[in-house]
């Protein structure tokens, strides 16, 4: 059988975690797989870095798009699409996760008549103030197939009626956490000469409803003060634009915060495997900290990922309230379910790719 081509769309720096994985497998698989690149971020420590410490091909295409309002960076990534796939379109669109950038490619290619096919499908927060949360419903109801990486995800698509083109194939960070601790366990890597010899707690800010109100932001930082150990923030773009704008300052320089640039995905996953405890409101971060077995603090009230709760390895603390506690507990019991799946999910992801039929020429 031969395979038609896939075309990854990909713009913001968790899809390029999850790409990697799935572009080692479609070459595996033998399928004809291109990537564009939407330039939803740009910086080097937020792109480019990831496609290097990953060994990605580079992108066909980066459109280059960068940063607007929801609505109008959205909108300006369907036309581009749109265009894209009318001089080049492959037989099916792969998306991943839940930000503008999954939602304009999938819509891009289902207004084409292309096959959409969304990893990372059926997570839901419940929390529809989430631009995310907006982009996962959208973008499953746009799929004809939809790749879950858990149970949960099976269960929230069957509930929308979606259960037919849907299909449990695990969690390709698992395949790409490993991967990325391998290689620093193998070889080291360099980090920022912020980071303490000593013990730790690994920060993560970024989401719209805790970084752009100064007296949300104020509260998360006075209650990170009062962790009794040096707390390392890899600082996103967002919040350090954020607090420029709002004159939130992030550290006094006398206190125990250390801010660092945003961080490579190895030096990410050696932060993980060295801090005491994780304090962050990424999705991402938080299966990360539980798969490399490290206690998480997450400053939101919901997750979409409820299995990284079972036995207090991550705990909701929106309020912060004796978030210092919190975030230097000792770490829980081992949990002997892996509900994220071996580490071949993208394998799984591309044979349930090739079995669904849109791939066939
Ligand atoms: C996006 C995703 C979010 C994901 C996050 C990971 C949406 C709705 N949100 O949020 O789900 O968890 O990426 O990082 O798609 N900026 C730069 N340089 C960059 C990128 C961004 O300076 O390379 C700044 C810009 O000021 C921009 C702001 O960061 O306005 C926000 O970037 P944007 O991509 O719009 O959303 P994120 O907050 O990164």
């Amino acid at each position: 059988m031969t395979t038609a081509q896939v075309t990854s769309v990909v713009g913001a720096r968790p899809q390029f975690v999850k790409l990697a994985p799935m572009a080692r497998a479609l070459d595996r698989a033998s399928v004809r797989h291109e990537i564009i690149h939407t330039g939803q971020h740009y910086d080097d420590r937020m792109s480019a870095s990831f496609f290097r410490d990953l060994g990605i091909a580079e992108p066909s295409k980066n459109l280059a798009i960068g940063s607007g309002s929801h609505g109008a960076q959205t909108g300006q990534m369907l036309a581009a699409l749109d265009a894209e796939f009318s001089h080049n379109p492959p037989a099916a669109v792969l998306v991943y996760g839940d930000t503008n950038t999954t939602v304009a490619a999938a819509l891009a290619a289902a207004k084409r008549q292309i096959s959409v096919i969304h990893l990372e499908a059926g997570l839901r927060s419940s929390d529809r103030a989430m631009p995310e949360e907006i982009n996962r419903i959208l973008t499953d109801h746009a799929s004809d197939l939809l790749l879950a990486p858990t149970k949960v995800a099976m269960d929230h698509l069957a509930r929308e009626g979606l259960q037919a083109r849907s299909r449990l194939v695990g969690d390709v960070m698992v395949d790409a956490c490993f991967y990325a601790k391998e290689r620093v366990e193998k070889n080291g890597t360099e980090l920022p000469p912020e980071i303490p010899s000593g013990p730790f707690v690994f920060c993560t800010l970024h989401r719209p409803v805790n970084v752009d109100e100064p007296r949300r932001l104020t509260h998360i930082l006075n209650a990170l003060r009062l962790i009794p150990m040096p707390v390392v923030i890899a600082a996103h773009p967002r919040l350090v634009a954020a607090a420029e704008r709002t004159h939130v300052v992030l550290t006094s320089g006398n206190d125990n915060i250390r801010v660092v640039p945003p961080l490579t995905y190895l030096q990410t996953v050696s932060l993980l495997l060295r801090a005491v405890g994780i304090v962050t409101d990424s999705g991402g971060l938080q299966k990360e900290a539980f798969l490399l077995g490290s206690p998480c603090t997450t400053v939101r009230n919901t997750t979409e990922w409820p299995e990284t709760l079972e036995g207090g390895w991550n705990v909701l603390n929106n309020e912060c309230i004796n978030l210092d506690q919190d975030a230097v507990r000792p770490s829980p019991s081992p949990v002997s379910a892996n509900p994220y799946g071996q580490g071949d999910a993208a394998d799984q992801a591309v044979s349930a790719m090739m079995q669904s039929g849109l791939l066939n020429d």
